[in-house]
């Protein structure tokens, strides 16, 4: 079946939108599309993509009005005729679908997204029970495709706001019985810019391509008794 994508192309003012028709044979994705666009129609056409296998988080871009990973997102699944795909938003966009992504681990990087432990390790490793990592299960899996942090209309309006990834990374770390660095976490996320700018909008949660629910560990953290709003 023939579709139509509609591209955003170029940045900032000047850019426009390019129409591109794809014979879509069936299972395709939309980073197939892409593809086969810049393979055979326009090989100046910009986007990122690695692993194809929604693991690597460089594909997130906004399909139809939604966040999400081009690899994993089915062309099937996408009703209506033409098909919009534009770069996520809340960036700066560099040229076409691939934006900006050094603010956001700049932000990252604030709440330490690293285990912080100086103790002398143990024989074998640190040992976690059972009990312990299912508080922090979940959250391990985010694969830093900025989906979240781009969909929040907090970050839109206050760019050095942590946003849902980085706090997500540090409700991670937090609640990590083997590490030892929650002083210093606790001082990046407890203010302004930080746990009390989300105002649980909750689109982080629908833009998440790994399930996860950024505004659950904010609410957590926010519970655990040990701030004081800024
Ligand atoms: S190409 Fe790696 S997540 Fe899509």
């Amino acid at each position: 079946m023939q579709r139509t994508f509609k591209v955003y192309r170029g940045e900032g003012k000047s850019h426009r939108y390019q129409d591109f028709k794809v014979e879509v044979p069936p299972g395709w994705t939309v980073l197939d599309a892409l593809n086969e666009i810049k393979w055979n129609q326009d090989g100046t056409l910009t986007y990122r993509r690695s692993c194809r296998h929604g693991i690597c988080g460089s594909c997130a871009m906004k399909i139809n009005g939604i966040n999400a990973l081009a690899c994993e997102k089915q062309i099937k699944d996408l009703k209506g005729g033409t098909i919009h795909v534009d770069p996520l938003p809340g960036f700066k966009v560099l040229r076409d679908l691939a934006v900006d992504m050094d603010p956001f681990f700049e932000l990252l990087e604030e709440v330490k997204p690293y285990l912080i432990n100086d103790s002398a390790p143990p024989d074998k490793e640190r040992i976690q029970s059972e009990e312990e990592f299912s508080h922090i299960s979940s959250a391990i899996n985010c694969i830093l495709c900025s989906a979240c942090t781009s969909s929040c209309p907090s970050y839109w309006t206050d760019k050095n706001y942590l946003g849902p990834a980085a706090l997500l990374k540090a409700y991670r770390f937090l609640f990590d019985t083997r590490d030892k660095g929650g002083p210093e976490r606790i001082d990046a996320i407890n203010n302004r810019h930080g746990l009390w700018r989300c105002h649980t909008i909750i689109n982080c949660v629908g833009a998440c391509p790994e399930n996860l629910a950024p505004t659950e560990a904010v609410s957590k953290l926010e519970k655990w008794g040990i701030f004081q709003k800024d």
